[in-house]
This record gives C-alpha cells, structure tokens and sequence, in this order.
C-alpha cells in the first residue's frame, strides 16, 4: 500500500470538516495526489436511515455498512495510488458515539470492525478536542440531528471516549485544540504531518 491515509475525529461542531478541506488542499498544492472523502456517506448514504428511535446496535450497524463500502470502493484504491487519503470521520467515531457515547461494548465493535475494514488503520488520526459546552454552543446554530438532542450528558461521554483512545494509541492520535482558531488549528496540523510528506 503506498498512501497515507489520515483521519479528522472529533464532536460536532468541532470544526473537522473544516480542518479536512483546508489539508486536502495543502497537500494538493504540494502536488500530491488527494482523496477528499467523509463518513458518514463515503461508501453507502446511510443518513436518511440514521433517522427515527434506531437501536444502537442499529445504528452501528448501518455505520459499518457505510464503512465496509467506503473501505473497499474508495480508500483502498486510493492508497493503492498513492493517494493521500483525508477522511472526515471513520471507526474512531463508532468507537467514540456508539461505544463510548451508547454504551455498545467495545470488544463487540472491534470484532466487527476487524472485519468491516479488512483491518485498515489510519496511519494519523487528528482529533478535535473539544469541550461538550463548546460544541452544543457552536450546534446550537445548526439544526440538530438525534445525536445532538441527547445533549450534554452524552456528548461528555463521547468526548471522553475520544480521549481515552487516544490515550491508548498515542503513536496513531494526534489530540488538538480545538478552540483556537482555524488558522492555529491547521498549522498544528501541518507540522505534524511534515513527518509523513515526501
Ligand atoms: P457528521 O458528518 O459529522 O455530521 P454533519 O455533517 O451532519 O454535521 O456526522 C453525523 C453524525 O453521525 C455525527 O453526530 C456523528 C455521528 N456518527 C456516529 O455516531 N458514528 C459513526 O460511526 C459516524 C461515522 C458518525
């Protein structure tokens, strides 16, 4: 496999998808080959079914359903050519919202994920901390989804759960600020990533 493939996780309204444009076009301007790519809906359009009281075994399912497309119709072939790789959102965000935030037992979810994504990691995975007052504030502009009604119990746990996988993959995690502006945010980014660039 010859790409690079990078990941932007965070809550809502972190500011992520933000962040994955601006990198896909640095790394674009520095002449690289770039797959701009986002979950959910980056392999199956899984939303309009998110909707309604889904299970959380429903919904994780419908995630990987997403993924194990995404993973096989879009990012491996990417990497394949040496692609960059930027997804806006991947396992981790099953990790952190339907583990962490549903309370679906991890063991469980890593077991079918192994499988749903033929075992690909991203090699960088930047995560968007974000306080869960600051993210409910930033939403509160938008229209909510069902996450987002849950509120602020649930959305400390998942900011929580992001943290503890990165505490647990240090080597994989970078953990950012994300209440700095998005010029700070991006140029934090890009440092770290000088590393992986040709
Ligand atoms: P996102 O694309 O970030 O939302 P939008 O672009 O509509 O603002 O993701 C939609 C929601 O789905 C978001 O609340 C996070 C959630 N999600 C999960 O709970 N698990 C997952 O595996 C993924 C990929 C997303």
């Amino acid at each position: 496999m010859k790409g690079v493939f990078l990941t932007l996780e965070g809550l809502d309204g972190s500011g992520k998808s933000t962040q994955a444009r601006l990198l896909a076009r640095f790394l674009e301007e520095r002449g690289l080959k770039v797959r701009l790519t986002r979950e959910p809906g980056g392999g199956i359009e899984v939303r309009s079914l998110l909707r309604g009281d889904l299970s959380p075994e429903a919904e994780y399912l419908l995630f990987s359903a997403d993924r194990a497309e995404h993973v096989r119709k879009v990012i491996l072939p990417a990497l394949e050519e040496g692609a960059f790789v930027v997804s806006d959102r991947y396992l981790d965000s099953s990790l952190a919202y339907q583990g962490y935030g549903r309370g679906l037992p991890l063991p469980w979810l890593e077991e079918v994920a192994e499988r749903v994504t033929l075992g690909l990691r991203p090699h960088l995975t930047f995560l968007l901390d974000l306080p869960p007052e600051e993210a409910l504030r930033r939403i509160g502009k938008r229209a909510k989804d069902r996450f987002e009604e849950e509120g602020l119990a649930f959305f400390r746990r998942v900011r929580e759960g992001y943290l503890h996988l990165a505490r647990l993959e240090p080597g994989r995690f970078v953990v950012l600020d994300a209440t700095r502006s998005v010029g700070e945010v991006q140029g934090e980014i890009r440092t770290h990533l000088k590393a992986l660039l040709p």
